[in-house]
């Protein structure tokens, strides 16, 4: 991206939006899982000013009888200072004010060309030039402001934690992949926006993935939304065992004299 894109003043990222996970399903699923799961370490990454999918986190994690802790990601410096001063009185709850990628992270802009003309996905509502239009502005976001990149790598460090125990992903339109593949392992994996370039990979991935099992989809709410759930063994370890099992009790027969 050229440094010609949109001024800072201008960008959206500039402002204080609505909270996009609030009153619906995915928000009252989060508060309860929150609540009940066995628990040390959540991360959320897109906090926004911390009125939607954050406030289900906090209520959830309130009544969650292992003390967890909560870590929010929030690129934008307005809502973050609404993020950190809504929570300050919450010890369990640790913003950081950093971008989850670096420049050189984001998707180049023909692969989200290719996704947006081959993928029937809710990112067609829009022109192609808007959605390159945010491509551009997340970038510049990242370079006219300066903020630091490596916010997962930085909290895994500062809090010694090797996987996370829940992680939602909901930041950059165009990070969810890179984001993925740095909490890969985590027991719960919760997706906003899987019918759009954020998270439809990785929604793909996971229900490939023998490791996991998806728990919950919501295809219609919003831009779509998953839960994946880490498993103890992949999938069809048994049926692969029971067919050697069948398939050497075969041979024997044929073997046995009658
Ligand atoms: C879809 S909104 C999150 C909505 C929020 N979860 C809710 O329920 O209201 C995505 C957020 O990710 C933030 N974001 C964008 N790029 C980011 C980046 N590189 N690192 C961290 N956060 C980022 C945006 O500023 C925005 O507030």
């Amino acid at each position: 991206m050229s440094s010609g894109g949109p001024r800072l003043e201008n960008s959206e990222l500039n402002r204080l939006v609505a909270p996009e996970i609030k009153n619906d399903a995915f928000y009252d699923l989060i508060r309860d899982l929150a609540a009940t799961e066995i628990l040390e370490t959540v991360l959320e990454i897109g906090s926004s000013a911390g009125e939607g999918s954050t406030e289900a986190f906090v209520v959830g994690l309130s009544k969650n009888r292992g003390s967890p802790q909560l870590f929010c990601i929030e690129i934008s410096r307005p809502r973050f200072q609404k993020l950190q001063e809504t929570y300050k009185d919450y010890p369990f709850v640790h913003c950081y004010n950093l971008s989850t990628i670096s420049i050189a992270q984001f998707p180049r802009p023909e692969e989200v060309i290719k996704f947006y003309n081959e993928v029937p996905s809710a990112l067609r509502q829009f022109p192609l030039p808007t959605v390159l239009g945010w491509l551009c502005q997340d970038i510049e976001y990242i370079r006219q402001t300066g903020v630091e990149v490596g916010a997962i790598e930085k909290i895994k460090a500062d809090h010694g934690i090797e996987t996370f125990d829940m992680v939602l992903i909901d930041g950059s339109e165009f990070a969810g992949s890179a984001e993925y593949s740095l909490v890969k392992g985590a027991n719960f994996i919760l997706l906003d926006d899987t019918n759009t370039f954020k998270c439809y990979k990785v929604r793909e991935d996971l229900l490939d993935d023998p490791m996991y099992d998806l728990i919950a989809d919501g295809p219609r709410l919003r831009n779509g939304f998953s839960v994946f759930k880490r498993r103890a063994r992949p999938k069809g370890l048994f049926r692969k065992a029971r067919e050697r099992v069948v398939r050497s009790l075969h041979h024997a027969m044929r073997r046995a004299p009658c």
